[in-house]
């Protein structure tokens, strides 16, 4: 039989099926990896009798346990060729033991890379039954999104292979699972000492009718090779050599052929392959692989710089300057929201800051909280912005462009994972699908509108939380401009979302273009020289500053301010309440972010202030800035 240890691990890496054995450590888990190398006959020739005999020698009973020594001592010796990982076979394919010393370290290889599993043993003992160390397991499993996980109950033996017991402890800790989100993990009754349910049915447990170890992990799926998922080519370099400019970089997933169409992110751009390059091969390539180092030119001269990602246009990364990232923190102070630092995502580097940090897990127990300060070795949930766009990818749909480091200096503090919950992609809203236009000139000048008007036009953007009191406020300012003369009409999120965005809802990527749309249309009455009031939620910064770019100088940002609690204790309509019910999803404040603008031109407290002395300041906000001769705007020719 083919050595377990002794093969080389480049080809197999991507066939085999990545595994985690985690348990408290004492039930059991050097037993059961020496017996499932054993059972499935993956040991190398003459191990097995040389541990005997070693075990004869010193007159010490044979364990189980002592082949994972041996291994382990191999490694440390550097006999065995990689270094992190013991192999073992059944019929159906090929695993690799990831080595998890300790929860530590196998969350910090699990978050930055270094290591990466698509399926877990829980090992928990029959006889201690569940305990803290087994939910934390269970705990960090599903942080990490390994989904594909076999509950071990081991040492059977010792409970004289009770069902009643089994049954007991099956129940507990699905009950716990299924209270963290996971679901159909499978239970099995194991002695790993004597290789029962390894892979030989165990005859002392015959009421036991489920798979053996072997029959489960055989069950699951490997993840896709990387040939086989999207395109995603990471621009390392741009080199020129005469007037050609070669794209160089590593193919991270997917395949670059001559001739295909490439979309560049975050730039947007697009071009064909007209070459591939190599350097360690004659002779020009037709097609490249994941995992290749290659050079590429293009049909036509485009400008793409180092960090740009090559896709294929209908499998595109996300474009987004804000995102989730569940991050292990290394840094010796403790990470806090605000502080600044270099990202670096596939070959991009650039500026992020710490927008906020939403929640804390503590690296000793499974407490999560709130909290704003994550210490060393801890986990937690932030949230990073950087000042441009990224092309960014889900971790959970694509690893290796979903993962980022974060460096201070020149030391590496944090490495995490991409989540978009909650946030749009803003590739669409930046995206024009025209081409061959011309702008037309008006011959009528925004100084003559304002003129006939007596004020400049401009845009009052309100934005807050639902409840806030924005659509209140907006309504009682246009009576009271009205009233003064003004020409003010009110654009409220109610409103619009019956008409012209009927056909949005409030996932992230609707929301984004409510807003996109918004912005235009309140531009387009700011320049016809009326005073939009806009009433929307508008949850995302970049969003509103899209808004403010269509405006320019015309735009004015109202905070419409008041916490959560106070608008969750006035909830007008209802929704909130629904909101903290499940009946609406994706509720801004309650399962939806909301991003409070950080430089408002005006901000207004409905907490601490009445409705009138709102009303007043931003009366008193308009009349000092669009009172004609005194706008801002009119002062231009
Ligand atoms: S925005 O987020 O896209 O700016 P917008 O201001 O247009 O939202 O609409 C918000 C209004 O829609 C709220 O005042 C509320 O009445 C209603 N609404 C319905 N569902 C939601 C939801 N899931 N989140 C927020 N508001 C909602």
């Amino acid at each position: 039989m083919e050595a377990g240890l002794d093969v080389p691990g480049g080809n197999r890496l991507r066939e085999a099926l990545r595994l985690v054995i985690v348990g408290h450590v004492d039930h059991g888990k050097s037993t059961l990896v020496g017996r499932l190398f054993h059972d499935t006959g993956s040991l190398p020739d003459g191990k097995l009798e040389a541990i005997r005999a070693m075990c004869e020698r010193r007159g010490m009973p044979f364990e189980w346990a002592f082949l994972m020594d041996a291994f382990q001592a191999e490694r440390d010796q550097g006999i065995t060729i990689d270094t992190a990982q013991i192999w073992f076979r059944t019929p159906k394919r090929e695993y690799v033991v990831i080595d998890a010393p300790g929860h530590r370290e196998f969350v910090k290889n699990m978050i930055t890379g270094a290591a990466s599993a698509e399926a877990a043993l829980v090992m928990i003992d029959a006889g201690q039954g569940v305990q803290q160390q087994s939910r934390l397991h269970g705990f960090l499993l599903n942080l990490l999104g390994i989904r594909q996980i076999a509950v071990v109950v081991n040492k059977m033996d010792m409970v004289d292979y009770s069902a009643d017991r089994f049954e007991n402890i099956r129940a507990t800790y699905a009950a716990f699972l299924a209270g963290i989100g996971v679901a159909g993990e499978q239970y099995i009754p194991v002695s790993a000492r004597d290789g029962d349910n390894i892979v030989h049915r165990s005859r002392a447990m015959n009421w036991y009718r489920g798979p053996t170890i072997v029959e489960a992990l055989d069950g699951f799926r490997p993840a896709p090779r990387p040939t086989e998922l999207p395109l995603r080519f990471p621009v390392q370099d741009v080199y020129k050599f005469d007037n050609r400019r070669i794209l160089a970089g590593r193919i991270e997933t997917g395949r670059i052929g001559v001739g295909d169409r490439l979309l560049f992110s975050p730039s947007n751009k697009t071009a064909i392959v007209a070459t591939i390059e190599t350097w360690n091969r004659p002779g020009p390539m037709v097609e490249a692989n994941a995992g290749q180092s290659i050079g590429i030119t293009l049909d036509h001269q485009l400008f793409i710089e180092r960090g740009e990602v090559a896709s294929r246009e209908d499998h595109a990364p996300i474009e987004s300057n804000v995102f989730r990232g569940r991050l292990f923190w290394l840094g010796h102070t403790p990470l806090t929201a605000g502080s600044q630092y270099q990202l670096k995502i596939g070959t991009r580097e650039t500026p992020v800051t710490v927008q906020q940090v939403e929640r804390v897990f503590d690296p000793d127990d499974l407490s999560a909280r709130l909290g704003d300060a994550v210490p060393r070795h801890g986990v937690a949930d932030v949230i990073l912005r950087t000042m441009a766009l990224l092309a960014v990818d889900e971790a959970r749909f694509l690893p290796r462009t979903g993962r980022f480091v974060l460096t201070d200096g020149h030391n590496i503090v944090a490495g995490g994972l991409v989540s978009m919950e909650g946030y749009p992609d803003q590739r669409d809203l930046i995206t024009k699908r025209s081409s061959n236009l011309h702008s037309v000139e008006h011959r009528v000048s925004a100084v003559a509108r304002a003129v006939r008007n007596g004020h400049g036009g401009g845009v009052l953007w309100f934005t807050g939380l639902s409840g806030a009191g924005k659509s209140t406020l907006a309504m009682a300012v246009e009576q009271e401009l009205f009233r003064r003369g003004y020409h003010v009409y009110v654009l409220d999120g109610d409103n619009v979302r019956q008409g012209l965005n009927a056909n949005l809802g409030f996932s992230p990527d609707d929301r984004a273009e409510n807003i996109r749309r918004v912005g235009q249309v309140a531009a387009l009455f700011a320049q016809a020289g009326l005073i939009a009031i806009t009433a929307f939620i508008s949850p995302y910064r970049a969003d509103r500053q899209r808004a403010r770019e269509a405006a320019r100088e015309l735009f004015h940002e109202v905070y419409v301010e008041a916490d959560l609690m106070t608008c969750e204790e006035r909830d007008p309509k209802g929704l909130y309440k629904k909101a903290r019910s499940g009946e609406i999803a994706d509720f801004t404040g309650v399962s939806a972010p909301y991003e409070a603008p950080d430089s408002p031109e005006l901000t207004v407290d409905t907490q601490r202030q009445a409705v009138d002395d709102c009303v007043g300041e931003i009366v008193a906000y308009v009349e000092r800035h669009f009172a004609a001769g005194k706008g801002k705007d009119i002062q231009k020719p």
